[in-house]
């Protein structure tokens, strides 16, 4: 019997925990008779036939370490047709017949074109998908690898924040990354004990962004006045919501000068900090390790099993139809779910339009008010 060979590569915007994965994918493969191949730079490293069998050694240490070993990358040239076709061509070359894809929603689409059954033309290609991003984006996963190392990045910066903030009675406007997605602002919020939240889900316009986040710092200030407590102001902000934070700054002053009599101009200062790459950066969390290491052991163990087009998902399965999630036999806190749905479900969330968004929206919305008391 020919031994299974298994690719693996990491892809888009690397995610603290991609290494826990790479490790997992290699070790677990390797105890099962496969041989694990790492390809570099995503897409774009197996369009340039640049990969190597991983070995346990490559991979010892590497479970604390940010970032990707294997590199990643945003391969736009892989929406082409030909492309995908010398990719498919290297993998044959290679003798890779199961491919698992490390990432997010664009990485994920690029493994479901690669295995389109019209484009093989009669390859053997698996593949498996282990949904890695910070945004926490992709749908039917609860969470996604990099997620909690994000937040706690988030919250650790926010903490800090909140020091200077209240040492100076400051209204700190603090943008964090997601993409289209305020996952991130709205969780890191909650654990902050921000003042607001903004996010694009809310599909709130300028103006009413504006004026909530005015309301916010002057009922901040009139409860301060009452409860001798302190004038500090945390609004943690979704990059997702349209409005440059310089822009959103000099609209609140504006605002707040027009509203508050004492100001001069308004007697309360704005900052904003935009935390940027910062938030995807960092050792991982002891959580995103183990989510990593546990998603790709389902994902590789799906392969080696000869099933193909899932993504490892951490999310049991009791509320959705069996032709749409499986129990993971390997771990059961984890699902094997249909990528193509995955990919389908992921355009809603992104929308706005899910359940899950109304009711992350309403949960907001619904103690907007009770914090302005
Ligand atoms: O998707 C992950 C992410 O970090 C988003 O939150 C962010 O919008 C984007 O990637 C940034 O991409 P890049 O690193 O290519 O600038």
């Amino acid at each position: 019997m020919t031994m299974r060979r298994i690719g693996v590569l990491t892809s888009g915007g690397d995610a603290p925990g991609m290494n826990a994965a790479i490790r997992a994918a290699t070790l677990v493969g390797r105890s099962q008779g496969a041989d694990v191949v790492g390809i570099e730079r995503g897409y774009r490293g197996l369009l340039e036939d640049s990969m190597s069998t991983l070995l346990p050694g490559d991979v010892a240490g590497i479970l604390r370490e940010g970032g990707t070993i294997l590199g990643s990358a945003r391969a736009k040239e892989f929406h082409h047709r030909e492309a995908r076709d010398r990719a498919r061509t290297v993998l044959a070359k290679r003798g890779i017949d199961s491919l698992m894809v490390i990432g997010g929603n664009g990485s994920l689409t690029g493994a479901l074109r690669l295995a389109d059954p019209e484009e093989l033309r009669g390859q053997t290609l698996a593949i498996a998908g282990v949904p890695a991003s910070i945004d926490n984006d992709l749908a039917l996963t609860a969470l996604s690898i990099g997620v909690d190392t994000a937040m706690n990045t988030i919250v650790e910066a926010c903490d800090k924040i909140a020091d200077t903030a209240t040492a100076h009675d400051r209204t700190f406007i603090i943008e964090v990354m997601g993409r289209d997605c305020g996952f991130l602002a709205m969780t890191s919020a909650i654990a902050v004990g921000a003042d607001l939240a903004l996010f694009p889900e809310a599909g709130k316009p300028e103006a009413a962004i504006v004026e909530q986040i005015v309301d916010t710092v002057i009922a901040v200030r009139d409860r301060a006045h009452r409860q001798r407590r302190g004038r500090r102001v945390i609004i943690i902000k979704a990059e997702g919501v349209p409005i440059p934070v310089d822009r959103l700054k000099d609209l609140v002053d504006a605002r707040l000068a027009e509203k508050v009599a004492d100001s001069g101009p308004s007697g309360i200062e704005t900052r904003v900090t935009v935390l940027g790459h910062v938030v995807r950066g960092g050792r991982p969390s002891a959580f995103d390790r183990l989510l990593g290491s546990r998603l790709a052991n389902v994902a590789v163990r799906a392969l080696l099993e000869g099933v193909s087009h899932k993504m490892a998902a951490w999310m049991a399965p009791a509320e959705l139809p069996a032709s749409i999630a499986t129990l993971s036999a390997a771990d059961p806190y984890c699902s094997l779910v249909d990528l193509h749905t995955v990919l389908s479900e992921t355009e809603n969330p992104l929308q706005g339009k899910t359940a899950l968004a109304h009711w992350r929206a309403g949960a907001f919305e619904e103690i907007e008010d009770a914090l302005l008391l």
